[in-house]
Order: structure tokens, then C-alpha cells, then sequence
């Protein structure tokens, strides 16, 4: 089975090949960053224009890169909601297109779905020996730029949200957060780079505690973080002088201090076997070392797919469309729409 992927519901531009739900045959993916750097986040306008520039090039890209021509595809899978309205129209109208002249079904998916099987990614040609295949049921904590989720992750299809934000994304903090800072868009890899070398105990920022919920809040952390730096000059007369670096991973820190918390205790409620962390914020290096400490202490399997499927990527939508189309849960008609705003359970 061959499915051609098409992401473009923020800044990025990707299309994918994948072959028999996991394997990447190809993934192209443009990125904007540098044009909305000077304006120290995203553009929705200057998106959704450069998704149309690029739309074509990149999905000639990654069908050439998988040595596949229309007649071998089994569908067309395409990211419909949630994101920046007219970056997901873009991508949306090209997929009808192409559909409609190749007489293939299209399949729309959820954005947030697709991160979630960004775990069954696996390159060409890779291995399974020594591994298993990733299965069902898992827990899986999405942290991006737009969302903080907890999902029980039943089957396909069924999911369960057990806790999410209940302001900022984990993403949007390091954004807000590294813009305070002086270290620009985007902020999480700023942050990540910067903490390097600083003493993540340097200062301790609140950690937000919703017990008895599963909710994350990270609002306060990064106005804790605001208000730290105001202090800043009394600080330097003291003599008391903690360095960027210091500062960067002291927050970083908290924000994955506040995530493993919740983590851990979905894994105990849920009795999980297995655990995954997806999203861009699951790029994270501090993150990543101290979730693989975690899960060695614990009696479930973690799995942390390589950086280039944490971030927005079109494989990963391809992936979530096969999966449904093998299940029989892939609704395939010209007709859907696109929204900016959905949940991972809004069909
Ligand atoms: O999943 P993603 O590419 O797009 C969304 O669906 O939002 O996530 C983007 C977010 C941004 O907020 C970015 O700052 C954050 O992921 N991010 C990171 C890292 N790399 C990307 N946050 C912390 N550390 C990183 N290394
Ligand atoms: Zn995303």
C-alpha cells in the first residue's frame, strides 16, 4: 500500500510517500522559519502565501524521491484540521485536486492523530530485528506548539484524553518564553541550545501541580520566568548573577519536571505497557535524557521517535490515513472541509 501524504497546516510545507503504513519512502519538508523569524512568530497571511509557492514543488519532490508515479498510489492522505485556516486550505484544495484527476481516494486527518503515529515511523529498509513493532494500546503525551496533550491511545480511532493544557502549549512557552529572553523564533531549539552548559538548578521556577487532575499549566512558569528577568538589574548589584544559560535551563527544567509528573501518574492510572512522546517539544535533548532516566525505573517501554518525526512532517499523516484505510475507518469523498480549530476525537 502507497500513500501520499500532504501537511501544510502551519509554516511548514511536506508531502510524503509511505509504503505499508510505517515505511518512508520519501518526506520533503519545507520549512518558513527564516520568513517569520524578523517578526518574531508566525505570520498567518505570509503562510498560507508561501504554502501556495511551495505546495507543488514539494509534493513533485517527494513523489520523485520515492520513485513512485499516480498510477501507484492507494490514496492521498491530507491534513484538514486542526492549524492556521488558510495554510490547512492550501494544502487541502491541492490534495482534492490531484485526487480528482487521478481518480484516487483522499483521505482527511486530523493533525494531532497524525503526531500520534509518528511513533510507527520506521525509514526504508529498517530493521525490525532486536526491536518490536510499537502496538496498541499506548499512552502517549503530545507536546507541540499548539497543544499539550495526554492520550490514552486505545486503537485506531480511539482515543481517550486523560489531560491538556489548561492555557499555554508546552511549545508556545518555550516560544514566549525565549522571545523574553532575547533568543528569538522559534524558541524551543533556541532554548534547547542555549541551556547547554547552564545550571538547570540554578533557579527554581513553580512548578504548577493540578492534582488530583492530569491538566498542565504553564502560564505562570513562564510570567515566573518574565518577572525573574525585572529582578535582573537589583540581581547584577548583588553580585547574584546567574547567566542566560542558567536561567534557560532552570525553565527548561520546570517544563519537564511539570511534563513527567503528569506522565508518570497517567502511566500508573493506566497500567501502560508502552509510552510515547511525539511533538516538536519532544525534540527536546534536556527532555529526552530525562525521560529515558524515567523509563528505566519504571516497568513500561518508552519509545521517542528521531527529531525529524517529532517536528511537523507529512509521513506522519500518511501513516495515521493508512492505518485508518486498513481498519476501514478512512472516510474518502471530495466533500470535507477544513477547520482551524478541532480535537484529536472531532471525526
Ligand atoms: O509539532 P510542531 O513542529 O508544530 C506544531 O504542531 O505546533 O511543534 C513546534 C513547537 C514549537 O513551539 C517549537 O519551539 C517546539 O516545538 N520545539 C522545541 C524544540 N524543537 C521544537 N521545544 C523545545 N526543545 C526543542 N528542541
Ligand atoms: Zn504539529
Amino acid at each position: 500500500m502507497l500513500v501520499l501524504g500532504i501537511e501544510t497546516s502551519c509554516d511548514e510545507t511536506s508531502a510524503a510517500v509511505v509504503e505499508d503504513k510505517v515505511f518512508v519512502r520519501s518526506n520533503v519538508v519545507l520549512s518558513q522559519t527564516k520568513l517569520h523569524e524578523p517578526f518574531g512568530g508566525i505570520v498567518p497571511e505570509i503562510a498560507s502565501r508561501k504554502q501556495m509557492e511551495f505546495i507543488a514543488p514539494v509534493v513533485k519532490k517527494a513523489m520523485e524521491d520515492a520513485k513512485v508515479t499516480w498510477s501507484d498510489l492507494d490514496a492521498i492522505a491530507v491534513t484538514n484540521r486542526p492549524g492556521l485556516i488558510g495554510s490547512l486550505l492550501v494544502g487541502v484544495s491541492f490534495a482534492k485536486a490531484i485526487a480528482l484527476a487521478h481518480n484516487l481516494p483522499i483521505i482527511p486527518i486530523n493533525h494531532l492523530e497524525g503526531h500520534v503515529f509518528s511513533v510507527f515511523l520506521r525509514d526504508m529498509g529498517e530493521s525490525f530485528e532486536g526491536h518490536q513493532l510499537w502496538d496498541f494500546p499506548f499512552l502517549c503525551l503530545l507536546v507541540s506548539g499548539g497543544h499539550t496533550e495526554l492520550i490514552w491511545v486505545k486503537e485506531v480511532g480511539d482515543y481517550e484524553v486523560l489531560g491538556r493544557t489548561k492555557d499555554d502549549a508546552a511549545g508556545e512557552a518555550f516560544d514566549k518564553v525565549a522571545r523574553a529572553l532575547g533568543l528569538g523564533f522559534p524558541g524551543g531549539p533556541a532554548i534547547d541550545k542555549v541551556s547547554e552548559g547552564g545550571d538547570p538548578n540554578a533557579i527554581a521556577f513553580p512548578r504548577a501541580d493540578l492534582t488530583p487532575t492530569l491538566n498542565f499549566s504553564f502560564a505562570g512558569l513562564k510570567t515566573a520566568v518574565v518577572r525573574y528577568l525585572k529582578g535582573m538589574e537589583e540581581r547584577l548589584k548583588r553580585k547574584s548573577n546567574p547567566t542566560l544559560a542558567d536561567i534557560a535551563a532552570s525553565f527548561q527544567e520546570a517544563v519537564a519536571d511539570m511534563l513527567l509528573n503528569n506522565l508518570a501518574k497517567a502511566a500508573e492510572l493506566t497500567d501502560a505497557e508502552r509510552v510515547a512522546v511525539v511533538g516538536g517539544v519532544a525534540a527536546n535533548r534536556r527532555l529526552r535524557q530525562k525521560l529515558m532516566s524515567l523509563s528505566q525505573t519504571q516497568n513500561w517501554q518508552l519509545a521517542l521517535p528521531p527529531l525529524k518525526w517529532c517536528t511537523d512532517n507529512a509521513a506522519m499523516i500518511a501513516c495515521a490515513a493508512s492505518f485508518r484505510m486498513e481498519k476501514g475507518l478512512a472516510r474518502s469523498d471530495l466533500l470535507f472541509d477544513a477547520f482551524a480549530v478541532a480535537e484529536i476525537n472531532d471525526s
